[in-house]
């Protein structure tokens, strides 16, 4: 839990085991066996964090993290944790601000997306692409860029891919080799992708923001910062590739 400027991690022979927020911009490994406490010490974190007023993205793909918006309720073990702990006096249970963004836009707050926001190297991981598919696709963004063109939906990238292919002659010339083999490759891998439901990144419609993963809110004085979550739906999430590929963003 967030005290004194510090997020009090847990005990390691009678001492306090605590995390300096100016260190928290590093990347961190929680590790352990089933069942010892990996998820929980990431939620206590992730409150913590809210606490401070830091924002956080979580993706909940096994649905365990979802009950940090509710409060706890008091139970004979969490009695005991709290005096081993020392927090009695200082802890309590509540539930913290989160909204939930859902991929499927049905039950929480549409996830929305363009493919120029999610840009060439995001697409080549989501796609699984060879480095020579991917070098096409940097061509096909700078060719969009410098043609001022912006490329909303599968539909457009995959217009915008067949246009470079039909004038790769005229392209090869600055940005280097387009072949065919390449283009085709991209336009099959992307097949997978529609019918798993990738247009739905973009049908939410301009009253729900876009999906910013490095967005930073500026929470006022006093108040919590909002914590965020992906994945209303655990099992239907872990089906969708960019799932995965947005998690290790
Ligand atoms: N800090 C804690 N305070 C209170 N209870 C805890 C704490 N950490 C773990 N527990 C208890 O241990 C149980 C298992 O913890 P948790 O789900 O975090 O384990 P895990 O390592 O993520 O397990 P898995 O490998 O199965 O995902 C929790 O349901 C909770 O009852
Ligand atoms: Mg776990």
């Amino acid at each position: 839990m967030y005290e004194n400027g510090k997020i009090y991690m847990g005990l390691a022979d009678g001492a306090r085991v605590e995390l300096a927020l100016n260190m928290c911009n590093r990347h961190g490994l929680i590790a352990g066996a089933s069942g010892t406490g990996k998820t929980i010490t990431m939620k206590v974190m992730a409150e913590s964090f809210s606490d401070a007023g830091v924002p956080v993205f979580l993706c909940d793909v096994k649905g365990d993290v979802a009950g940090i918006c509710a409060p706890g309720v008091s139970s004979e073990g969490m009695e005991k944790r709290i005096d081993r702990f020392g927090l009695r006096g200082s802890f309590a249970y509540k539930g913290y601000p989160t909204t939930f963004w859902d991929i499927y836009q049905t039950g929480g707050h549409a996830v929305r997306a363009t493919v120029s926001d999610m840009g060439p190297e995001l697409l080549s991981r989501i796609l699984s692409l060879t480095p020579a598919q991917e070098g096409i696709l940097h061509i096909m963004f700078r060719i969009a860029d410098d043609k001022g063109l912006l490329l909303l939906d599968l539909k457009d990238l995959r217009a915008m891919l067949n246009y470079v292919s039909e004038h790769r002659a005229e392209y090869m010339m600055t940005y280097g080799n387009i072949t065919p083999q390449s283009v085709a490759a991209i336009l099959r891998a992307l097949l997978p992708l529609e019918q798993q439901g990738g247009d739905l990144l973009r049908r939410a419609g301009a009253r729900h923001p876009r999906l910013d993963a490095h967005r930073r809110g500026r929470p006022r004085h006093g108040q919590r910062a909002r914590l965020r979550e992906a994945g209303a739906e655990p099992d239907a999430l872990r089906e969708l590739p960019f799932v995965d590929a947005l998690g290790a963003v």
